[in-house]
């Protein structure tokens, strides 16, 4: 079958990682994706940047819109951030040029989320946006697919690596909030701007998208309840631990009698409950439906490998889809291919 050919717009934490894995496992994923994932063009800001990849088989575009627009490629993954400026006008002009999008990018999908989804309904592409929400979390997939046929009542959760992670490290290793926070940005967890993560914002945007999944409403992200973290103490975590909860930041979406409740603010959860456990960057996504009952869904939330599986999972459907794809393979690997199990010793 033909190359999956991508163009990638954005090589920092998320796409240099992805860059990576790509190259990596290249022959692994030529077999489970049904043809071979080529990255055939790239852009960022900075051309002269040491980003640890290797990108001398790839064109180079200064501008990621020009990459949009003229790159040799059938899928646009951008990477950059941002919900107006070079993401809004790559995404808009690879859809209307009638590529597939894969995006990690919520804040552009809570303020142009449905006319960019309505692009890529009339032009048949598919826009995949899975890391968007929950880093690694399969939560998008989850509430798009298996849970087809569910009514969803509510949908809660730790939706921030970053602010877990700091909340964690404050409440036991005694770090100051500030310095909790730089380690966050440098393990690559934070955003771009961390005011984002910290006042909840980024929490808010994801929460915003989770909403119109689950409830089929346009999206809100401006109409949320909306306080971070950024008011928490040591002494306010210890004076939870006393009373026996744990503070956590969680974005909350349900149905009403009257309409739809979005809100994000510190929780105080009882220390035995699951979600009080979940610790650092690790977020936790929990669904209330009429079918299923409870689904709780646990995973890395941020990081460069963390998000860059979830685009890798989201570029991998768009290769199984197309036409031309080899069988995809109903075990993961070819039927035939299965190799004979060995016990081990
Ligand atoms: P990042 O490390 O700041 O990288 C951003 C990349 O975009 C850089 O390579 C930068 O180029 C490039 N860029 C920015 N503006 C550009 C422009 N106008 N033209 C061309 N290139 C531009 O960000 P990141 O952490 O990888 O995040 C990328 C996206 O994934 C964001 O939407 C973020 O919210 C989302 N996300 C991140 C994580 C995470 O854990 N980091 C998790 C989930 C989702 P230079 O390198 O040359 O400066
Ligand atoms: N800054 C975000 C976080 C990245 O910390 O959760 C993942 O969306």
């Amino acid at each position: 079958a033909d190359a999956l050919k991508i163009g990638i717009a954005g090589l920092g934490t998320v796409g240099a990682s992805l860059v990576r894995i790509i190259q990596q496992k290249s022959n692994e994923l030529a077999v489970t994706c049904g043809r071979p994932i080529t990255i055939t063009a790239v852009s960022a800001r900075d051309k002269a940047r040491d980003r640890g990849i290797d990108l001398s088989t790839v064109s180079w575009f200064d501008r990621p819109e020009e990459l949009a627009e003229k790159g040799d490629i059938d899928v646009f993954v951008e990477l950059m951030g941002g919900a107006e400026g070079a993401a809004n006008i790559s995404v808009r002009a690879a859809l209307q040029r009638g590529l597939h999008v894969v995006t990690a990018n919520k804040a552009l999908l809570a303020y142009h989320g449905v006319e960019l989804a309505t692009i890529a309904e009339e032009k048949g592409s598919l826009l995949n946006f899975e890391a968007a929400v929950a880093g690694g979390i399969p939560v998008i997939k989850a509430l798009r697919e298996s849970l087809t046929g569910n009514s969803v009542s509510r949908i809660y959760g730790i939706m921030n690596g970053t602010c877990n992670y700091i909340l964690t490290k404050m409440e036991k290793e005694g770090l100051s909030f500030a310095e909790c926070l730089k380690e966050a940005q440098r393990l690559g967890y934070a955003e771009a701007d961390p005011a984002f993560d910290i006042e909840g914002n980024d929490t808010a945007h994801k929460l915003s998208i989770l909403t119109t999944l689950a409830f089929g409403n346009q999206i809100a992200a401006d109409d949320i309840y909306l306080e971070g973290i950024t008011n928490i103490s040591i002494e306010d975590i210890h004076a939870a631990a006393e009373l026996g909860y744990r503070i956590k930041l969680l974005g909350v979406a349900q149905r009403t009698d009257t309409g739809i409740e979005q809100r994000v603010h510190p929780t105080m959860v009882p220390v035995d409950s699951v979600i009080a456990q979940v610790d650092g960057v690790t977020n936790a996504v929990a669904i209330e439906s009429d079918v299923l009952g409870e689904l709780l869904m646990v995973g890395p939330g941020a990081g460069g490998n963390a998000t860059a599986s979830s685009v890798l999972g989201d570029i991998a459907d768009i290769a199984k889809s197309q036409p031309g794809a080899q069988r995809v393979p109903v075990l993961g690997h070819p039927a035939t291919t299965l190799e004979p199990y060995r016990k081990a010793q």
